[in-house]
């Protein structure tokens, strides 16, 4: 069991922040197949403060990568900048729920900070993981968004900045110190990006450094990864990424091995009619044509590893409406 702030997390299996994938609903997903906590994708700062000067009501972008339901609590908000006042600002009007562009049922239980993302275009602002290359300014972040928030703010960092400066440990004392309630860390340098190899050992120094909870994250697609993870690290939980597209049935998978019983996954029907409806929450919350848009790389990982799946993730990428998908999808399981 996970406590930070008022937040309880019963085991501690976390959907990580996934720009671009890590919606509402794909959260409620996950949530339903058994993640106790959840990451949104990463929020602009900046702009979340700018679009309230610009008076941007109707067209919020930022507003809708923050939105939060009712039900799919506990849950983090993750925000990334380099300037401490933006990001203190958007911490401040993600907790008070009322910004211009909200269209949040509720605010989230926890203000994540994204100090892991490898991205150039963050990167090049001294933003995301370059602040690991400035745990001074890091420890500032922190401090102003954990003043501006009674929320618990939690933490997401990299191993390091390559492989001659890995200060973890380093940035995870900071991070306590300023006031951080809970710590995730991904076991790979930015430098690495995304490449195979997850350093547990740096996971575990995190680990041993604090007594925040530390959540351990890289290269778990499984739930033997997962149970491994933690004996190796000594971690108080998991936060899962790729492991999850397509597959939020993982954290199933972890819940049951957990608790000594095998997993069977459901079938393949069962499957599609979550993904479809998954589908159908992304149109009502973004319209039409963006939900569908961005609704079909989901469709393609959840028929990933099936026969068929090529001819069938060409003709998913082609569907020109929901009506489209479903009916391929439909097909799919016929099959
Ligand atoms: C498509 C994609 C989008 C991501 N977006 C974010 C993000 O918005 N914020 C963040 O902190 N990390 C982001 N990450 C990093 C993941 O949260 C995670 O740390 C990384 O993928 C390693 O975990 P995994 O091996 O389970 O995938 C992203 C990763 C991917 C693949």
């Amino acid at each position: 069991m996970i406590k930070f702030g008022n937040v309880t997390l019963p085991i501690g299996l976390a959907l990580a922040p996934l720009a671009g994938v890590s919606d509402r609903a794909f959260r409620r997903v996950c949530r339903a197949c058994g993640a106790d906590f959840s990451v949104s994708e990463m929020v602009s700062a900046k702009a979340l403060c700018y679009e309230q000067k610009a008076k941007k009501e109707h067209r919020s972008v930022t507003g809708l990568l923050a939105s939060v339901h009712a039900d799919e609590t506990p849950m983090a908000v993750q925000i990334f900048g380099h300037e401490p006042e933006f990001m203190a600002e958007a911490a401040r009007l993600i907790t008070q729920n009322e910004y211009i562009g909200c269209v949040s049922e509720v605010p989230p239980s926890a203000i994540d900070i994204n100090m892991g993302c490898p991205v150039k275009k963050v990167t090049a602002n001294g933003e995301g993981s370059a602040l690991l290359k400035n745990p001074v300014l890091a420890g500032e972040i922190i401090e102003a968004v954990v003043k501006a928030t009674h929320l618990p703010v939690t933490v997401k960092i990299r191993a390091g900045w390559d492989k001659d400066s890995i200060n973890a440990v380093e940035m995870a004392r900071v991070a306590e110190a300023s006031g951080a309630s809970m710590l995730c860390i991904h076991g790979r340098t930015r430098e690495q990006m995304y490449e195979p190899g997850v350093n547990r050992e740096v996971i575990a120094a995190v680990k041993a450094a604090v007594s925040i909870p530390v959540l351990g994250n890289g290269d778990i697609y499984t739930a033997e990864d997962a149970l491994s993870m933690m004996r190796d690290t000594g971690c108080d939980g998991v936060m899962i990424a790729r492991g999850a597209m397509g597959n939020p049935w993982i954290f199933s998978e972890i819940r049951a091995v957990l608790s000594g019983e095998t997993y069977t996954y459901p079938p393949i029907s069962e499957r599609f009619a979550v993904a479809l409806a998954q589908v159908r929450e992304m149109i009502e919350e973004k319209g039409e044509r963006v939900g569908v848009a961005e609704a079909k790389k989901h469709l393609t990982w959840y028929c990933y590893g099936m026969e068929g799946a090529a001819a069938t993730r060409s003709r998913i990428m082609q569907a020109e409406g929901y009506a489209e998908l479903e009916e391929i999808m439909l097909a799919f399981a016929e099959r």
